[in-house]
C-alpha cells in the first residue's frame, strides 16, 4: 500500500494546524515538514519550535526532511520537538553514518536523502543502516517545482539493492509529485509519495490524495 506524506511547505502557514488535521482526516500517513536554513538550499523555513508546536496537532509521524548544513547540530532539537522520523542529506555531511547513528541513538527513524545530481552509489554503503531513503525529483528548496525524469532509474536501482541484500527500508520521493508523475515513481519502487503543491493547492484535500493514489 502507497503511503502519502503531504508536504506541509504548501499549507497555509497562518492555519497550520487546520491544514495539519484537514490532511490527517484526508489519509495522510506521514506529515512532511521540510527545514531549510538559507544556505543548503536557497530558502529558510522551518525550525523545531514549529515542530513542537504542531506535534499535539497530530498523530501522525513527522517526518522531518534537513535540508540544512551541519546537520548533526540540530538532530538532538529535533527529536526532542517530536520528530519521528529525521533524514539527512548526503550532500550535507562528509560523516553520514555518525550522523545515522545520532539520529538511531535518540530514539527516531533514521533516512537518508540525496539530490537528482547524486548517483545512488554515494549512499550504497548505508543503506544496511537506514529505515529510509528519500530521493528528490526535484532540486530542494521550493514547492511547485517540475517532476525530474532522470531519477526514476534511481528508485528502480535503490529497490534493486533492498531486495537483493534483503534489507527492509522504505523509499520515498519528493518533489514534482502529482497524478501524473506518482505512478512512475510507484512502479520503480516507491513506497511514500511526498506532495505539496499537489495536494495544498485543491481545495478537497481527500480527492487531492484520492487522485494521486487513483492514478498509481
Ligand atoms: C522541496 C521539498 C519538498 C516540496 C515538495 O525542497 O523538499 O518536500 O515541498 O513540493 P511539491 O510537491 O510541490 O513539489
Ligand atoms: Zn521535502
Amino acid at each position: 500500500m502507497t503511503k502519502i506524506a503531504p508536504s506541509i511547505l504548501s499549507a497555509d502557514f497562518a492555519k497550520l494546524g487546520e491544514e495539519i488535521k484537514d490532511v490527517e482526516t484526508a489519509g495522510a500517513d506521514y506529515i512532511h515538514v521540510d527545514v531549510m536554513d538559507g544556505h543548503f538550499v536557497p530558502n529558510i523555513t522551518i525550525g523545531p519550535l514549529i515542530v513542537d508546536s504542531i506535534r499535539p496537532i497530530t498523530e501522525l509521524p513527522l517526518d522531518v526532511h534537513l535540508m540544512i548544513e551541519n546537520p548533526e547540530n540540530y538532530i538532538s532539537a529535533f527529536a526532542k520537538a517530536g520528530a519521528n522520523i529525521i533524514t539527512v542529506h548526503q550532500e550535507s555531511t562528509v560523516h553520514l553514518h555518525r550522523a545515522v547513528q545520532m539520529i538511531k541513538n535518540e530514539g527516531v527513524k533514521a533516512g537518508v536523502v540525496i539530490n537528482p545530481a547524486t548517483p545512488a552509489e554515494l549512499i550504497q554503503p548505508i543503506l544496511a543502516d537506514v529505515d529510509l531513503i528519500l530521493l528528490m525529483t526535484v532540486n530542494p528548496g521550493f514547492g511547485g517545482q517540475e517532476f525530474i525524469e532522470s531519477v526514476v532509474p534511481k528508485i528502480r536501482q535503490i529497490a534493486h539493492w533492498r531486495q537483493e541484500q534483503g534489507l527492509s527500508f522504505e523509499i520515498e520521493v519528493d518533489g514534482g509529485v502529482n497524478k501524473d508523475t506518482a505512478k512512475r515513481c510507484v512502479d520503480a519502487g516507491a513506497d511514500v509519495l511526498v506532495a505539496g503543491s499537489a495536494i495544498f493547492n485543491q481545495q478537497d484535500r481527500k480527492k487531492a490524495i484520492e487522485t494521486i493514489l487513483y492514478h498509481t
